[in-house]
């Protein structure tokens, strides 16, 4: 056994490992037989890794240490496919089945048999080899263009990068994740995904293949485009079993009983039977769907026999010999007419599809969004395209998959590079595009729309009409014009009587009562919501002029200091209060007399804490968030501080505490660990 680096033959070696391990790995993903301890292929693995970095002429993209996916950023190239990627005809009931089985009998005058495959609802895929290589990994596209994911596909254990033989063959799967393993990945996603299908095609178009090998991806392969003929479907999956790929063993084959003969002890987990059985197979699948592990949305019956399928041949969109049976009529089905960009009061960019009116459990739908440009490619989605809509969480409507492609040759949608408001080019900022110009008309619209309604300024009589008017009529042109308009002039306009007018000046009177924390929120700052607004006031910002010295400071340390407020709000935060035209905002609001401070909670006078001034750091078992253990010290007549200052009097110390501890031992700073604070507030 090889254990030390260096090797007299490492060539030898290194090809011996290969082989050991391929056939491990194809034991582990393909066959679920593994035959080794994860140890012993560890320490193989290892040893492989070692001699290719020894000797980085032995190293090959076969190797199966070329899995785990690198962290050059790829662009996801559009390539043509050389084989045609088509879509399924599909039917519903069973008589709809049989009428297509006498058409299958009719049209190619042969005695026929069928398979009967599980539809797996994942995302499709085609694997190009070339001489055994995996060359390609290619998206289905539009079916004539495809994106590349070659690099994201090795990562997926079940794909072999070399095959058993060197064939040069297209081969056609589903890749899925395994339901047990969706929700848990899920949670961490910065958009979620809505089922495993639409987070496995999500994982595939990551830019980082590295992210992609964290994702425990699968695959079934169900078609194989050999250059040399083959008689059946039988065979097809046969030969894709001998070459290494994973087929899917729950598959039925119904046939003549002369068609049957020796099958059955070649594949003893299939179903095999006569035609009479079809259906019973098809209820079966039906009851055990929500058993097994992965998502099938039906059954996909296929002829056999392959000069008949020749015989048959293929519509415009999918092959005679082929039918979907779908357990379900998909919630509602509609055509993308058009493709529009919506511009929010932040400058966010996103894509909502206009579909041809469909009903929809009660309600009918004409418009879904898209949210940005990595949804739309992960459903390839173009205009003109058949889609399949749902309401998620019962509300809201989104555009769930394609289920066929226009055929006008639209290719996947792109977004525009301008606002579609102001022509401003837009600019990336994570996985959505924004407009940068803060006097863009549809940004101003969204910005008094949010800050004049009734969660936030609650202003009576400034609806999105009165609103309109009041833009149109260039007496606004920002929220803060709304405290310095003169409401008489609207006297003159249609509609607006002296009455009306009045309500207009009471509410704009009334909302400069509201109070501070409605105020920060109706500023409508991005990350700066309702509950961020509560967390910040908890920790004793009580005025915006505490926050503004944050911004002017640009250290996002004592924010990060808040439970529940991260990293990215912070660091938006202090971007944002650092607009110029977000300060003009602020002051133009301060002026017209809005209220820009609350009373932070009183201090009990003569408290046993007066004179202390208390700063928190770490993580509580009694105190979550930590703020409630500040709060105690405010009723006890203390101060509190968000970071360790020189008038800093006490440290409340939990599990895992920051750099303030350190900063309080410099100081000579008296700390408390959470046992005597307890026996301290008794
Ligand atoms: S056969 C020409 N077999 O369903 C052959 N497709 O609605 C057409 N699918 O794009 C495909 N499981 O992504 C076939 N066992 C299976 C399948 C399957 C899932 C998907 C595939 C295809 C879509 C058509």
């Amino acid at each position: 056994m090889p254990s030390s680096s260096t090797s007299n033959n490492p060539k030898r070696e290194a090809d011996r490992l290969r082989d050991l391990l391929r056939r491990y790995q194809h034991e582990y993903h393909v066959l679920a037989r593994p035959s080794v301890s994860d140890q012993e292929y560890d320490r193989l693995y290892d040893r492989l890794l070692e001699l290719e970095k020894l000797h980085p002429n032995l190293a090959s993209p076969d190797s199966p240490t070329q899995r785990v996916g690198s962290d050059l950023t790829q662009e996801l190239p559009e390539v043509p496919h050389s084989v045609p990627v088509l879509s399924l005809d599909k039917a519903y009931a069973a008589a709809e089945l049989d009428t297509w089985i006498q058409k299958c009998r009719k049209a190619s005058g042969r005695r026929l048999s069928f398979v009967a495959e599980e539809k797996i609802d994942g995302s499709s895929i085609v694997l190009y080899y070339k001489k055994g290589l995996l060359d390609r990994a290619v998206t289905r596209g539009n079916g004539l263009v495809g994106n590349e994911v070659t690099g994201n596909v090795r990562t997926i254990g079940a794909v072999p990068l070399r095959l058993a033989r060197p064939v040069t063959v297209a081969v056609r799967g589903e890749i899925f994740l395994p339901r047990p393993l969706f929700d848990s990945i899920n949670a961490s996603m910065e958009i979620p995904y809505a089922n495993p299908r639409n987070l496995a095609a999500g994982t595939l178009r990551r830019v980082k293949s590295s992210e992609v090998a964290a994702v425990p991806l699968d695959i079934f392969v169900y078609e194989g485009y050999f250059e040399r003929a083959v008689q059946t479907h039988v065979a097809i999956l046969e030969r894709l079993e001998e070459l290494g790929f994973k087929c899917n063993p729950r598959t039925g084959l119904f046939a003549e009983p002369e068609d049957q003969a020796g099958l059955r002890e070649r594949h003893p987990r299939w179903r095999i039977g006569g035609f009479e059985e079809l259906e019973g197979y098809l209820e079966q699948s039906r009851r055990e769907r929500s058993g097994l592990p992965y998502d099938i949305d039906g059954l996909v019956v296929k002829v056999n026999e392959l000069p008949a399928r020749e015989a048959l041949g293929f519509t415009g969109h999918h092959p005679r010999w082929a039918l979907a049976f779908k357990f379900e009529a998909p919630e509602a089905e509609s055509a993308v007419e058009r493709i529009e960009v919506q511009v929010g009061r932040t400058g966010r960019i996103t894509p909502v599809a206009r579909i041809r009116p469909v009903k929809l459990s009660g309600s009918t739908i004409a418009n879904a969004t898209l949210h940005n440009q990595d949804y739309v490619s992960l459903l390839e989605l173009a205009i003109g395209d058949r889609v399949s809509i749902s309401k998620r969480g019962d509300v809201i409507p989104a555009v769930e998959r394609v289920i066929e492609k226009n055929e006008l040759g639209n290719s996947i949608w792109k977004m525009p590079d301008a606002c579609p408001s102001c022509r401003t080019g837009l600019v990336a900022q994570g996985a959505h595009l924004f407009c940068p110009n803060p006097d863009c008309p549809d940004q101003v619209r969204g910005r008094l729309r949010f800050f004049a309604a009734r969660d936030q300024m609650d202003i009576e009589g400034m609806g999105p009409e009165t609103l309109e008017t009041l833009i149109r009529q260039g007496l606004v042109k920002d929220v803060q014009d709304l405290y310095t308009f003169d409401p008489g002039a609207l006297l003159e306009l249609p509609g607006f009587g002296e009455k009306k007018v009045e309500g207009i000046r009471a509410g704009i009177a009334a909302s400069k009562g509201r109070p501070f924390r409605r105020v920060l929120v109706a500023l409508g700052i991005p990350e700066l919501g309702q509950k961020a607004v509560e967390l910040l006031a908890e920790s004793g910002y009580h005025d915006i002029d505490s926050l503004l010295s944050l911004a002017d400071r640009g250290d996002p340390a004592p924010l990060l200091e808040i439970h529940g407020i991260g990293e990215r709000t912070a660091q938006t935060l202090l971007a944002e209060l650092s607009r110029p035209d977000v300060r003009r905002r602020i002051q133009a609001l301060r002026k017209a007399g809005l209220v820009m401070a609350e009373q932070p909670p009183r201090a009990a006078a003569g408290g046993p804490m007066t004179g202390q001034v208390w700063c928190v750091t770490g993580v509580f078992e009694r105190f979550k968030p930590r703020e409630q253990a500040m709060e105690e010290v405010k009723k006890r007549g203390g101060k509190v501080s968000a970071s360790v200052t020189a008038n800093t009097t006490h440290l409340l110390r939990g599990e895992n505490p920051g750099a303030k501890l350190d900063k309080a031992r410099e100081l000579g700073i008296t700390i408390v660990e959470e046992a005597e604070f307890l026996r301290l507030l008794t």
